[in-house]
C-alpha cells in the first residue's frame, strides 16, 4: 500500500466514525421520544421552559439569603439591648435607669410602655435618641423598652 492510500483510508475511518456518532445520536434522540423532529423541539421548547425555573429558584434562594443578612424581620429587644443600650442601662452612666435596677426605674415605670418607647426614640437628658441605635425601627425601640421593663418583674 501506498502512503496516499493510507492517508486516505484513515480519511475513511473518520467520516464512518463521525456518520456513526451521527446515526447514533439520531437514534438515541428518536428512541427516547419514539417520534418525529417534531417531538424533539417540543422537547427544547421545554428544557427552555424548564430553565427560567431552575433559575427563579436561585434567584429567590439569593433573595432568602439577603433578607436574612439584612435584618429586616424585628430583632429582639435582647438583642438590642445588648447591642446598644447596656453601655449606659448597665452602669447607670449620666443617671441612666438600670437593667432590673426596680429603684431606678419606680419613678418612670408610670409613664408607661408608650411614652418611655417615645422618649426613648427622641432621646432625653444624656440619652441620645434611639439610644444610639440608628437603624432600629420605632417597634424594635419598643420591643427594647418592653425588655426593659420586663426585668423589673
Ligand atoms: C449613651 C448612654 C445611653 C444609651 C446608649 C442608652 N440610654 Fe437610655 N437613658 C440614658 C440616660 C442617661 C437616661 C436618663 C435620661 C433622663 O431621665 O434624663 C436614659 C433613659 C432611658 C429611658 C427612660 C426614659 C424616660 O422617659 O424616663 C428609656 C426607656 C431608655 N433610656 C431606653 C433606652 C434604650 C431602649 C436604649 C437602647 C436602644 C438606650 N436607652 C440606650 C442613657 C442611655
Amino acid at each position: 500500500m501506498s502512503k496516499g492510500s493510507k492517508g486516505s483510508s484513515k480519511l475513511m475511518i473518520i467520516v464512518w466514525v463521525l456518520a456513526m456518532f451521527f446515526i447514533g445520536y439520531k437514534a438515541l434522540n428518536s428512541s427516547s421520544t419514539e417520534s418525529s423532529s417534531d417531538d424533539i423541539m417540543i422537547d427544547s421548547a421545554l428544557l427552555e421552559r424548564i430553565k427560567p425555573i431552575g433559575e427563579v429558584r436561585i434567584d429567590s434562594s439569593i433573595v432568602v439569603a439577603s433578607s436574612e443578612s439584612s435584618g429586616k424581620a424585628a430583632r429582639s429587644g435582647e438583642k438590642i439591648y445588648n447591642a446598644n443600650c447596656i453601655s449606659c442601662h448597665s452602669s447607670g452612666v449620666m443617671g441612666a435607669p438600670k437593667y432590673a435596677s426596680l429603684e431606678d426605674w419606680a419613678p418612670r415605670i408610670d409613664l408607661g410602655l408608650e411614652k418611655l418607647t417615645l422618649s426613648a426614640i427622641a432621646g432625653k437628658g444624656g440619652m441620645p435618641a434611639r439610644g444610639t441605635c440608628m437603624d432600629c425601627s420605632d417597634n424594635e425601640i419598643k420591643l427594647t423598652v418592653q425588655y426593659m421593663l420586663d426585668s423589673l418583674k
